[in-house]
């Protein structure tokens, strides 16, 4: 492999600017200054055709047993994994992706109440696969945001906003090395210039750790950067 893919993941609350930041980052890296990368920009749920026919299922207007709800992200996030951000960043792709497996430990095993089973599954459907940067965006829960259109999920889960917040920070915490927590209660380019900072000093330590291998300096050998630890 020429030059390995790169996996950038966003995780948060809903509403904290995930979708304009994967935007701006896919801008950035796209142009000569961000190393005129191939980037690939998606989502979970919804990133497939099947995707997005999962997710019309799980947005079902009517209750959903919590079970059947995560068995259904977990449907999604397989055939996603599988058969576009695997081959994606096989490809040598940069790929930036709107939730993925935090979001399913956060809202179905915290929220739904479904506990460390969830993880298990999600990994299981991803075929272990983890990314190399987490960015999440984090913020106050925005108690403005109780007066918009929520989905049916959003709307089950927003009264333990603040428990989800802890949640998300607390993953992060378990790993620094592959987690990157931004402030997003600012404006949209100061939230970027974090995000590029994040994302640049991830690449670069990636870089430096598959060189210290190359060189059998006795770091550990990187074969898929993005698989898991
Ligand atoms: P998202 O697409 O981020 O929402 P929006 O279209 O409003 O930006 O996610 C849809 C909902 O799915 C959101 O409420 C979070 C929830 N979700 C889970 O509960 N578990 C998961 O594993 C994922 C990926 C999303």
């Amino acid at each position: 492999m020429a030059d390995a893919g790169f996996w950038v993941v966003f995780e948060g609350a809903d509403g904290v600017g995930k979708t304009t930041q994967v935007d701006l980052l896919a801008t950035y890296l796209r142009s000569p200054a961000g190393g005129g990368r191939e980037v690939l920009v998606t989502r979970e749920p919804g990133g497939t055709e099947l995707g997005v026919e999962l997710r019309q299922a799980i947005m079902h207007g009517d209750h959903v047993a919590p079970r059947a709800e995560a068995l259904l992200y977990a449907a999604d996030r397989a055939h996603h994994i599988a058969t576009k951000v695997r081959p994606a960043l096989e490809s040598g792709a940069v790929v930036l992706q709107d939730r993925y497996l935090d979001s399913s430990v956060v809202y179905q095993g915290g929220a739904r109440g479904l506990g460390d089973e969830v993880e298990r599954i999600s990994l299981w459907a991803a075929e272990g696969l983890l990314p190399d940067l987490t960015v999440v965006l984090d913020m106050e829960p925005d108690p403005a945001r109780m007066s918009r259109d929520l989905d049916r999920v959003e709307r089950e889960t927003i009264a333990k906003a603040g428990q989800m917040r802890r949640a998300f920070l607390e993953r992060a915490a378990l790993d620094r090395g592959r987690y990157a927590v931004v402030d997003a209660a600012r404006d949209r380019s100061a939230v970027h210039a974090d995000v590029v900072d994040a994302v640049v000093a991830a690449m670069g330590e990636r870089a430096a750790r598959a060189a210290d291998a190359a060189a059998g300096s006795g770091a550990e050998p990187t074969v898929e950067p993005w698989g898991t630890p």
